[in-house]
């Protein structure tokens, strides 16, 4: 039966439960008025919410939504009073929707045990995600990719038998006890019963690859009937790679449940050929296309607001996330998130809004530390001009929920060469029109397009887009067409208020329909106005804010026009609140608006002075701005307006890095190191996928249960009179290395080739490393550090994070003695940090990354230094910062040195793992510390561990603080648990 446009098939949540469960699955309901108003944003409001939709849009509570969501990893800011800061940011700048990975390696150490304790405590990210007005997408796996080691199967899953990412029995189990860890938590976030705002959760992750085999299918269902039997009960979705079809309702067994099962998928285009059209505008993808899920909406559970960046070097090609964001620039944003607007996606999500760190041993091979990914808000919680369209168009999206229900309508022509690309599309029940306009060409074009019986010329910049509506209610009155975008519509206070954008400079033409001639006041800015046959036509040259208020003409609501260039837009802040909306002009950022009796109660960010002026419910004439009053009065615009700047940001001051200890380690080289504790490596078989050639023990740390960072080895032989070398195999990711040492002499390091090396076959990181030796018979010890550099993703489902990872294999020339190894990794898990903080340095295993480690007897130096020799070398020191409280300052380390020197550090701020710098190889010189990890206001401990290769003199070079952004307000941090030396895990 052909569904009408008013039924949508789907509802969940406790009020529809009966009705869910008790028919097919399936359920009918009709929506009377689903494109009213939105839905005001969500809260853990106690109360029972039903969560749908049809094939247009999300239906919440039976009001449409077009999901606008950003992507952030919890698990990639190590401070969660910082969640906060970056969820407000990214409410207030028009996202309505936080989606987040949930990585099980992050929270699990050993099988069974899953720890949702402090950096971990996902309770306290959904409370806040709730507290800032967000929904939730969850996507806790099991299996996420997102550039993390192993794609976030924990480090033990991977020496544990059968298949991953099948329908294998010893792998469900454990997906099992992780879903129902998490699960426990989700299912008290559920909007559905008002504990949160999860309104979505995904199963598994770009899963392509046993689509069409049982064991496949088998697994998908049973993640289904899992995360049912759990109790969540909103719409579930897969994320398929790219519009294939996979996964789409009604290909796998979902109880009978169809309608409750959404169709996703992701695409990364190109920002160098023209945006792909899938949906409404072309066949999208190869093997469903835009018929894949027709009963569905447009469903982008990943959309690049950016990209990864791998590690540098001339053959690996690194260039640091500011090349990222120089060609996923704002304008590609507008293109192709506008391309998919009118291709009918209504839900968005732009992966990554916030990339966050990769800190400790997080991040996959392909990446290093950062993975600021070039989004709109930086790695250190800082704005880019990238958030500008999204600041447009996610206000738009969300208070014109018009734009959540279109059709394709009939193609048009509107000129300008063939680069200029046109889409059509109409509001069936308002009969709004959208035409997106879009430039693949470099020069700018313009756009004649036919509007309302005319024509309305618009520039289009090369390489950018805009949107162009016509027919759109603004509020009272309605728009006839307007070649400046538009970015919101708002009742506030007496007055309905709009407002348009544009490129600072451009002139633009407004028509309102006015049955009357309306009184129409300039109140500033360059604008021209005329009225004739029914319309008042308004040319404006965008510029700052200008204004313009119709009044009159048989229209008892006045209307504040409000135009404003794209910087001035972003300084626009709309928000809405149990007693009406609000919009606040003027700083860096609005964090929280309230009315209490007649005060506007505001919070948010000053960068420079700003001005202060705020549009509010009836009866406000008082303003608070971060608890403190400030003097303000009415204006003609009908708003409330402070007579003086708000202050910006007090400067901040940091500190050089002086008072430097230094102490070598690697005592694991010497003869007569006790290894008496380590394993003994003599296992026979192995989980890895890597084989263990034959005659040889099993060295593959993660068989020992020695899952992150570097791992020893010492082996001892005799009978090795006459060996001329000795060849060690090993595998590890992408800038891995393995440093040998003879009877505690320097062999050599050998550096684990980057891929177009002939020494390496692509995606097996296997290299063997050949040292010339001429021992006598021995005895013989022979010592081995592999620095690993983490497991493979499982992007295509075939145990790829089950390669081995240390060494696989030894051999001599010209002597076959056999060798007895033991094997040393990382001590037990850091039980506050957590089991990816720390692999298996002698200094790690002893706390000197910890504060308060006794390093008085160490030797003091100052940096730069030059240090010659093979292994590592640590270096400590203090700092006390004193930044302003009211003040939130962002702070980086800085390395650098002569790029010739083979080296590397880790850094540990106050214990925490804070990343790999990689002196030779780069691209990353600047490590983000984020407060709470950093104490801001008080004393902090940092401490480098340099392996060096020992082939050129080695550093460290100069080492800094920096100041990656300032604000004067930000959100109160808790400082996280540091404990010090010595530390329950040692
Ligand atoms: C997607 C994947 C994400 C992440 C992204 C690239 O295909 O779903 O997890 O890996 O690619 O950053």
């Amino acid at each position: 039966m052909a569904m009408s446009r008013r039924t949508f098939h789907m509802i969940t949540g406790t009020a529809a439960l009966g009705l869910a469960l008790g028919g097919s699955g399936e359920v009918h309901a009709d929506v009377s008025a689903p494109t009213g108003p939105p839905p005001d944003p969500p809260r853990a409001d106690g109360r029972a919410h039903t969560v749908g939709f049809d094939r247009y849009s999300m239906l919440v509570d039976g009001r449409r939504v077009v999901l606008w969501s950003g992507e952030m990893h919890p698990f990639r800011l190590p401070s969660p009073s910082l969640w906060r800061d970056v969820l407000q940011k990214m409410r207030g700048h028009g996202y309505n929707t936080v989606s987040v990975y949930v990585a099980w390696n992050f929270h699990s150490s050993a099988p069974g045990h899953h720890d949702f304790t402090r950096v971990r405590d996902l309770d306290l990210f959904l409370r806040t995600a709730a507290e800032t007005g967000l929904y939730v997408t969850l996507r806790p796996g099991p299996y996420i990719n997102a550039e993390v080691d192993a794609g976030g199967f924990p480090g033990w899953l991977t020496a544990t038998p059968g298949t991953a990412r099948t329908s294998d029995p010893t792998y469900l189990g454990h997906v099992d006890e992780w879903l129902t860890a998490v699960n426990r938590i989700a299912v008290r976030h559920l909007y559905t019963r008002g504990g949160g705002t999860i309104v979505l959760y995904q199963l598994e992750n770009e899963y392509a690859n046993h689509v069409t085999e049982a064991a496949g299918r088998d697994y998908m269902a049973h993640l289904y009937d899992k995360v049912r039997a759990d109790g969540i009960d909103v719409p579930l979705f897969h994320n398929d790679k790219g519009r294939n079809g996979y996964w789409a309702p009604g290909t796998f067994d979902t109880g009978g449940e169809r309608g409750r099962w959404l169709y996703g998928f992701d695409g990364y285009p190109s920002p160098f050929r023209p945006p792909p059209d899938w949906g409404y505008f072309g066949p999208g993808g190869t093997k469903g296309g835009s018929t894949a899920s027709p009963d569905t909406p447009g469903f982008l559970a990943e959309f690049g607001g950016g990209w990864f960046d791998p590690w540098g070097g001339a053959e690996f090609g690194g260039k640091g996330y500011a090349e990222s964001r120089r060609t996923r620039d704002a304008a590609y944003e507008r293109r192709f998130h506008l391309t998919n607007l009118a291709n009918g996606i209504k839900i968005h999500n732009v992966y990554m809004t916030f990339g966050g760190t990769s800190w400790g041993w997080l991040p996959a091979p392909v990446v290093y530390t950062s993975y600021d990914y070039g989004a709109a808000l930086d790695e250190a919680r800082q704005p880019t001009a990238k958030l500008v369209p999204m600041h447009q168009i996610g206000h738009l999206l969300h208070t014109v929920p018009e734009l959540a229900e279109l059709d394709r309508a009939e193609d048009v022509d509107v000129g300008g060469g063939p680069a200029l690309r046109a889409y059509h599309l109409v509001n069936p029940d308002t009969g709004t029109h959208v035409h997106v306009l879009r430039n693949d060409s470099t020069g700018e074009a313009e756009a004649a397009v036919p509007v309302a019986g005319t024509t309305v010329r618009v520039p289009v910049p090369g390489l950018d887009a805009r949107l162009l509506a016509a027919g759109m209610s603004l509020g009272r009155r309605t728009l006839r067409y307007s070649s400046a975008q538009p970015m919101l519509r708002l009742a506030v206070g007496r007055q309905d208020l709009a407002v348009f954008t544009g490129r600072s400079g451009e002139v633009t033409t407004t028509v309102l329909e006015c049955a009357r001639e309306p009184r129409v006041t300039v109140l500033e800015g360059d604008a021209a106005h005329t009225y004739a046959q029914g319309t008042l036509r308004l040319d404006v040259r965008l510029g700052g804010l200008v204004r313009v208020l119709v009044e009159g003409g048989g229209v008892a609501r006045p209307l504040l026009l409000l135009l404003a260039d794209d910087e001035t837009s972003v300084r626009l802040w709309p928000h809405h609140t149990p007693s009406g909306p609000f919009l606040v002009h003027g700083p860096a950022l609005l964090r929280t608006a309230q009315r209490r009796g007649t005060t506007a109660q505001l919070t948010g960010d000053t960068v420079d002075d700003a001005d202060l002026e705020v549009w509010a419910p009836p009866g406000v004439t008082e303003v608070v701005w971060n608890g403190a009053p400030v003097p303000a009065r009415g204006t003609a615009s009908g708003s409330v307006r402070a007579t003086r700047r708000l202050p910006g940001a007090a400067p901040v001051r940091l500190p050089a890095l002086t008072g430097w200890r230094r102490r070598a380690e690697s005592p694991e080289a010497a003869v007569d190191f006790d290894d008496s504790a380590w394993r003994t490596a003599d296992r026979t078989t192995s989980y890895a996928t890597t084989p263990v050639p034959a005659g040889q023990p099993v060295l593959f740390a993660d068989d020992y249960g020695f899952h992150y960072g570097d791992v020893w080895y010492r082996g001892r032989f005799e009978g090795a009179a006459g060996a001329a070398s000795v060849s060690l195999a090993y595998v590890s990711g992408t800038q891995g290395l393995l440093m040998a040492w003879l009877d505690g002499k320097p062999l050599g390091t050998h550096r684990m080739p980057v891929p177009d090396a002939k020494t390496v076959r692509r995606g097996t990181w296997s290299a063997t490393a050949t040292f010339p030796i001429a021992p006598g018979d021995g005895p013989h010890v022979l010592s081995v550090l592999v620095r690993r550099m983490q497991h493979d993703e499982d992007g295509g489902a075939n145990d790829s994070h089950k390669a081995g990872r240390g060494l696989v294999s030894v051999a001599f020339d010209g002597a076959s003695p056999a060798v007895r190894w033991r094997i040393q990794g990382e001590a037990a898990p850091d039980p506050v940090r957590g089991p990816l903080n720390n692999g298996g340095l002698y200094g790690e295993r002893h706390g000197w990354h910890l504060p308060g480690f006794p390093d008085g007897d160490w030797e003091a130096v100052p940096l730069p230094r030059t240090e010659r020799g093979q292994g590592v070398v640590w270096y400590r020191t203090r700092f006390r910062l004193a930044v302003d409280p009211g003040t939130d300052a962002s702070i980086g380390l800085t390395l650098a040195d002569d790029p010739a020197r083979a080296y590397r550090a880790q850094i540990f701020l106050n214990g925490w793992n804070m990343g790999q710098y990689i002196n030779d190889v780069g691209p990353q010189h600047t490590f983000v510390l984020p407060n709470g990890v950093l104490d801001t206001r008080g004393p902090n401990t940092l401490a480098l561990a340099v392996l060096a290769d020992g082939t050129t003199p080695s550093g460290p070079g100069t080492v800094e603080l920096t100041l990656l952004g300032r604000a004067a307000g930000g959100v109160p941090v808790t400082l996280v648990d540091s404990p010090g030396f010595p530390s329950r895990s040692l």
